[in-house]
């Protein structure tokens, strides 16, 4: 089995999508900017993703590289666009699209220079159905679809895969303490979404490039 780096990996989806390719037999490095414990097995780098050299020393350091998720990015909510600052603004698209961006410089060649593989990104669920309040967000989010598709029209005929999946809302500790009074059913566990983002790294999703694949739940 190849290798995947997974991007974020100590994040709240990041825990469930590193247990998930570990348990499939990938061999996994997870690529944080904190000096968090992996578990065991699990190799580790630190680096800065906004930091297109450090991204390149991040992919450049996993030998036999198969797949590349990417689950770096962030949520900011505020009024309407007459009332959000350009700086607030820019920031949701750096963290969103940057290290997407730095990763995809880096791991394309190598992924198309082997056997194929496989480039996963997280967008969001507004990207494609918005709602107010979070224009940065989702600006960012539909660029990280429209960068997915972008590869894929580039890599598609060298058998790299690149696929996004959209998440509503991700049943995780942040979501839960800043939302108390929520409806959970409809929020959709990590462990799910991890699977789906497991599969899209597999061999079985093999004729499947350029896809936004939902990961809503029951919302
Ligand atoms: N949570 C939701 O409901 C939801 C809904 C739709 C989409 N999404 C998307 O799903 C993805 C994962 O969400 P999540 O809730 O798991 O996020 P999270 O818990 O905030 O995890 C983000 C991860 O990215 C890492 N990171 C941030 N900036 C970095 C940088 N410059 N370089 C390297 N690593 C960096 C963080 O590491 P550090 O600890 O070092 O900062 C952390 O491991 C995100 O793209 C998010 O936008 C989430």
């Amino acid at each position: 089995m190849p290798a995947v780096l997974v991007a974020g990996g100590t994040g709240a989806l990041g825990g469930a999508v590193v247990s998930a390719l570990s348990r499939a037999g990938w061999t996994v490095t997870v690529v944080d900017r904190a000096d968090a414990l992996s578990p065991e097995g699990v190799h580790s780098v630190r680096a800065d993703l906004l930091d297109t050299e450090a991204a390149r020393a991040a992919v450049d350091g996993v030998r036999d590289l198969g797949a590349v998720v990417n689950l770096v990015g962030g949520f900011s909510m505020g009024g309407k666009v007459e009332g959000v600052e350009l700086a607030d603004f820019e920031a949701m698209l750096r963290l969103n699209l940057v290290p997407a961006f730095n990763l995809a410089r880096a791991a394309m060649p190598r992924l198309a220079a082997g056997e194929g593989g496989a480039f996963v990104c997280v967008s969001a669920r507004a990207a494609i159905e918005p709602f107010p309040g979070a224009t940065g967000y989702i600006t960012a989010k539909a660029g990280v679809l429209a960068l997915v598709r972008a590869l894929d029209a580039e890599y598609r005929d060298a058998g790299v895969r690149c696929n996004a999946v959209l998440p509503s809302v991700i049943d995780t500790p942040a979501n839960r303490e800043s939302m108390p009074d929520a409806d959970r059913s409809k929020w959709v566990p990590s462990e799910q979404i991890a699977r789906v983002i497991r599969f899209l790294c597999s061999e079985d999703s093999a004729p499947t490039s350029g896809a936004a694949v939902p990961v809503y739940g029951r919302a």
